[in-house]
């Protein structure tokens, strides 16, 4: 799994390198940790040094590399204290048994282990030795202390080693190393959010992108809808804490980090899965999906084949998903969308009513520059006269940030339930 850390605060991360011929996978790992977009600072050890230059960790990180504890020049600049207090966490990587022996003992001769003591950041060591190093007592001992000390350790993996044995102290590879620890800050995001987050402990159900209507079983109807707007809100309601199921047509989209995905093809089987997220829970409904206004009256059971000039299909109407949510009992709180090309104001304030909904966000689609394939929009949201606050402008933005407005706005809208 990939993290996709763009709703996460920017994190700063110390590399440290050590002394062993792994240092070299510290180089990509460097790429893959700012592939993350983290903010990244290089310490090398003087036995990193013989391995690979700090040139090497300038060019890839973009900032000075730090090797000196007492150079006058290096400490003006930022310092181990400096240094110690800009990290989100320390990873060193890979890890010398030298290196572990120092963190254990409180030894601070070094620029790297006064970082260590003055940091308040977790610290993350991958050792990275020859196997009968990793496996020696006092090695062991000192991984002990440190992790009774909180550090975290990333294990090495087994395998063929650089000195010709086999046996575990391999690093393991910079990709799985970057993708833990990205995890670890999506979890640690993730925490607040569940707790302080805008729609904290919210359960969201989201429709998105075309539907599907066969005609026969090799052709259907549909439309241009990408599911773009379903998805980013899908996303935004995670990062603002919702537990998130995305109902989704047949779209070529990533699914966004901890969001539900159930894919469907026609309006029926979307109704279908609507409702049976309403069995088991769903407290705001938000229906972005173009659902196809008809569909073919008899699909055909096999390929209809070309004959004469014209060919007639019937069409019936399909049900209206939003609507048929709203109308039950316990329905959740409604949010619907509404693409018009003329008089946009009041066909949406028509459907709001019309459907029931409590909210409805709706964007001009005559506009070239914004909507359906569009990554930006603009909206004009509209409330149920309960909530006694109208509409809401929300003004020409990504498709991520308009979302993240119209979390705010269902958020508000919630409140005064
Ligand atoms: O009536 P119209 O298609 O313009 O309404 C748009 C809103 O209704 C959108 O929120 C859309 O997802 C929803 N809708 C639906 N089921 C339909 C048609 C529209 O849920 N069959």
């Amino acid at each position: 799994m990939s993290f996709d850390l763009s709703v996460i605060p920017h994190k700063n991360i110390v590399l440290a390198v050590t002394g062993g011929i792994a240092a070299y996978k510290s180089a990509i790992l460097v790429r893959r940790l700012k592939d993350y977009g983290f903010d990244v600072r290089v310490v090398m050890t003087h036995g990193a040094q013989a391995f690979i230059t700090p040139l090497t960790f300038q060019a890839l990180s973009g900032n000075p590399v730090h090797t000196e504890l007492l150079d006058p020049a290096a400490e003006a600049g930022m310092g181990h204290i400096e240094l110690a207090r800009w990290a989100d966490l320390l990873l060193v990587a890979p890890a010398s048994c030298d290196t572990l022996a120092k963190f254990a003992n409180g030894l601070a001769d070094d620029l790297l282990s006064t970082v260590f003591l003055a940091t308040k950041s977790p610290v993350w060591v991958a050792p990275a030795m020859n196997q009968q190093m990793w496996a020696a007592k006092a090695t062991q001992r000192n991984l002990q202390t440190l992790v009774e000390d909180g550090v975290h350790v990333i294990m090495p993996d087994a395998g063929e080693q650089a000195c010709g044995d086999v046996g575990l102290g391999r690093m393991p590879e910079p990709e799985e190393i970057a993708r833990q620890v990205a995890g670890y800050f999506h979890q640690a995001q993730r925490a607040i959010a569940e707790k302080f987050g805008l729609l904290a402990g919210k359960r969201v159900v989201i429709t998105a992108g075309p539907t599907r209507e066969a005609i026969d079983p090799v052709r259907y109807i549909s439309n241009h809808s990408t599911g773009k707007m379903g998805f980013a809100l899908a996303a935004a309601c995670y990062a603002a804490g919702a537990q998130v199921t995305l109902i989704a047509g047949p779209v070529s989209l990533d699914t966004p980090n901890g969001v539900q995905r159930v894919n469907v093809a026609s309006a029926r089987q979307m109704l279908d899965v609507s409702m049976s997220s309403l069995e088991t829970g769903c407290d705001i409904f938000i229906a972005t999906a173009a659902v196809a206004d008809y569909r073919v009256a008899e699909v055909a059971e096999h390929k209809i084949k070309k004959a004469g000039d014209e060919l007639n299909v019937s069409l019936v109407k399909n049900p209206d998903i939003v609507a048929t949510i709203a109308d039950q009992e316990k329905r959740p709180f409604m949010v619907g969308f509404a693409a018009e090309t003329q008089n946009v104001e009041e066909y949406a304030a028509g459907k709001l009513v019309a459907k029931k909904l409590d909210m409805i966000a709706c964007n001009d689609v005559s506009r070239a520059d914004i909507g359906f394939a569009s990554d930006e929009n603009a909206m004009t949201v509209f409330f149920a006269e309960s909530y006694h606050m109208k509409k809401r402008e929300l003004e020409k933005a990504s498709k991520q940030e308009i979302s993240q407005q119209l979390v705010e706005a269902i958020s508000d809208a919630l409140r005064r339930k």
